[in-house]
């Protein structure tokens, strides 16, 4: 099961394009500026609802048009499941089998996507935000029920926000803790047990992309040895300073260390994105067998990254047929990964086969 068919209109330089994927491995070459990573944005808006390159939709739609729309279709064995997202400067709207998506996180669940880019590194350099959103993306893979958690989590943590904005009684500020709390807690529980999880394979992904020790922690968003709703109760002065709530699990993180030092501090920028690949390798390889839909992992000109003996490793990982592959790069004799199952070329944001 894969994504098998991409219809692309109007998605930056890309008029209107349409691609058929291959189950196991699509290569996509083009020179600089031909829209190989708009392909990939794509894809990736499609299973997202977002782009990993910018928040701003008007940034997305091609120059001169009023919306972008991206159509997929997903092969599930008997059938085929269409999927569709358009985008105006007013916002997204999602379809699944025609009928329009609840919400994004059916998208989600439906195409599984993950994007392997020359940005990677901010993954691990940047602050929590980004290692929150690769957790919490895992998690809700894995996890029936935790993006309810979060959605309650998130519409309560905003009235409670709203009525500290709005300098309202503390009784009335923590009187949103009584329903937040449960939330947090489960919040926080699925993602110490995904983290658990996800131990193993990411320390034996470290393992072999930079032959180094990785662990992973947790921190909960709030003191280590308190209940959070004693630690919301000290924080009180805090939060009514800031006008918002300063602990709970929207303010965790995920702590990664090699060699037991904080790798944000102690690696080179290329340690880093290998590191950061490692992760987010790991977090495929537990995507549950059973799942309707194996992951689509996009990989954008990994050949400009990464030097031939880590381009190796990085392909021997990723090539075990866990996920599917969505290759980009500029040189189209490109080797290094076998032989692709499609492969096409790219130029002005046309597509051509070869
Ligand atoms: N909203 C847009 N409308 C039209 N063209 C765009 C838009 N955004 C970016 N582009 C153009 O798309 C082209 C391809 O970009 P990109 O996909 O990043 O190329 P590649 O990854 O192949 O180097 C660039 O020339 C860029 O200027
Ligand atoms: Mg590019």
């Amino acid at each position: 099961m894969a994504l098998c068919r991409l219809q692309v209109t109007d998605f930056r330089c890309l008029q209107s394009i349409d691609l058929q994927l291959d189950p196991e491995f699509t290569l996509i070459s083009g020179a600089n500026a031909s829209g190989k990573t708009s392909l990939l944005e794509a894809i990736y808006m499609l299973g997202r609802g977002r782009s990993f390159r910018t928040r701003r939709l008007d940034h997305v739609i091609r120059r001169g048009a009023e919306l972008f729309r991206v159509f997929g279709e997903v092969d599930a064995g008997a059938s085929r499941i269409p999927l569709g997202i358009e985008g105006s400067r007013d916002g997204v709207h999602a379809r699944i089998a025609a009928a329009p998506a609840k919400s994004l996180a059916d998208l989600a669940l439906a195409l599984p996507v993950q994007i392997i880019d020359p940005e990677v590194h901010k993954l691990i350099e940047d602050g929590p935000y980004y290692r929150r959103r690769f957790l919490d993306w895992g998690v809700f893979h894995v996890e029936q029920g935790f993006i309810e958690s979060w959605q309650r989590y998130r519409l309560i943590l905003r009235q409670r926000n709203a009525a500290l904005k709005a300098r309202q009684a503390r009784a009335a500020v923590v009187a949103w803790d009584q329903a937040l709390i449960p939330q947090a807690d489960a919040l926080t529980d699925a993602r110490m047990r995904y983290i658990d999880q996800l131990q193993g394979p990411a320390a034996a992904m470290a393992r072999s992309l930079l032959g180094k020790d990785l662990e992973l922690r947790y921190r909960t968003g709030w003191a280590k040895d308190q209940a959070l709703a004693e630690a919301l109760a000290q924080s009180w002065p805090q939060d009514q300073e800031r006008g918002s709530t300063q602990l709970g699990p929207h303010r965790a993180e995920l702590v990664v260390q090699i060699d037991a030092r904080v790798a944000k501090d102690n690696i080179s920028r290329g340690q880093q994105k290998l590191l950061a690949a490692a992760l987010l390798i790991a977090q495929l390889k537990l995507f549950p067998a059973d799942a309707v839909r194996r992951p689509t992992l996009l990989l954008d000109d990994p050949a400009a990254e990464l030097d031939q003996v880590h381009l190796a490793a990085l392909i021997a990982e990723v090539s075990g047929g866990v996920n599917q592959l969505v290759v980009t790069t500029l040189q189209a004799e490109f080797s290094a990964f076998g032989t692709p199952g499609r492969r096409c070329r790219i130029a002005d944001g046309v597509l051509s086969e070869g």
